[in-house]
C-alpha cells in the first residue's frame, strides 16, 4: 500500500498564485484519488519495498491502469515539491549555471518553458530533465507520462492539466502557467540538480 504524502505546506500558503480552495481541491481529490485507485489496482503481494520509481522505470506499460495512477501520483509529489510559499527569485548554484548554458539565461529558459506549457494541447506535464546525454532540457508529456519511464530524470514539473488551474477562481492557462514563477522553489529544484550530477559523476 502507498501512503500519500503530506503537503509541504498548509492550503493557504500558496497564495495568491493558487487558492486555498485551488490547492485543497487538487490534492484531496486528484492526487489523493491517483493514490487511492492504484491502491486498488496493485495486488496485495506487490512487495512493499518497491517505490513508485520502482514501479514506473520497470512497469509493463501496458498495464496502462497501474500505469497513469502511479505516474499521477509521483508527478504531483514532484510537483507540490516545486512549490514553496517563499518560492520565486531567482535559481543559483549549479542549475542556474546549466540553465544559462543551456538556454542563454534565465529569462530565457523561463521563456521557452511557458511556450512548451502553453501550447502543450491536452492534459499532460511540463518537464525540466536531465537526459541521457547529461544535458538539461525542457520536455512536455502527455496524460499521466511521467520522463522517469524512459529513464530520463526530472527535475521540475508543472501539472497542466485542467484540474490545476480551472476551479473557482477561474484562471487562464497563460495566468497559471506565468504565474507559476512567484511560488516556485528553487532551493528544491538546485538540490535536485546538485544530487543528480553527484549520482552521475
Ligand atoms: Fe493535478
Amino acid at each position: 500500500m502507498f501512503t500519500l504524502p503530506a503537503l509541504p505546506f498548509s492550503y493557504k500558503d500558496l497564495q495568491p498564485f493558487l487558492s486555498k480552495e485551488q490547492v485543497r481541491i487538487h490534492y484531496e481529490l486528484h492526487h489523493a484519488g491517483y493514490y487511492r485507485q492504484l491502491n486498488q489496482l496493485i495486488s496485495e503481494d506487490t512487495p512493499n519495498q518497491l517505490s513508485l520509481d520502482d514501479i514506473i522505470i520497470n512497469i509493463d506499460t501496458r498495464n496502462q491502469s497501474i500505469y497513469n495512477n502511479v505516474c499521477q501520483a509521483w508527478n504531483h509529489n514532484l510537483f507540490w515539491q516545486c512549490l514553496s510559499p517563499s518560492g520565486g527569485g531567482e535559481p543559483g548554484g549549479e542549475l542556474k549555471k546549466a540553465l544559462i548554458e543551456t538556454f542563454g539565461n534565465v529569462e530565457k529558459f523561463k521563456s521557452k518553458f511557458e511556450f512548451a506549457a502553453i501550447n502543450h494541447f491536452g492534459s499532460g506535464w511540463c518537464w525540466l530533465v536531465y537526459d541521457k546525454s547529461g544535458k538539461i532540457e525542457i520536455q512536455t508529456t502527455s496524460n499521466a507520462d511521467c520522463p522517469m519511464s524512459d529513464r530520463v530524470t526530472p527535475l521540475m514539473t508543472l501539472d497542466l492539466w485542467e484540474h490545476a488551474y480551472l476551479y473557482p477562481p477561474h484562471m487562464t492557462k497563460v495566468d497559471y502557467v506565468t504565474r507559476f514563477w512567484s511560488k516556485i522553489n528553487w532551493r528544491f529544484i538546485e538540490a535536485k540538480y546538485q544530487r543528480v550530477l553527484e549520482n552521475k559523476g
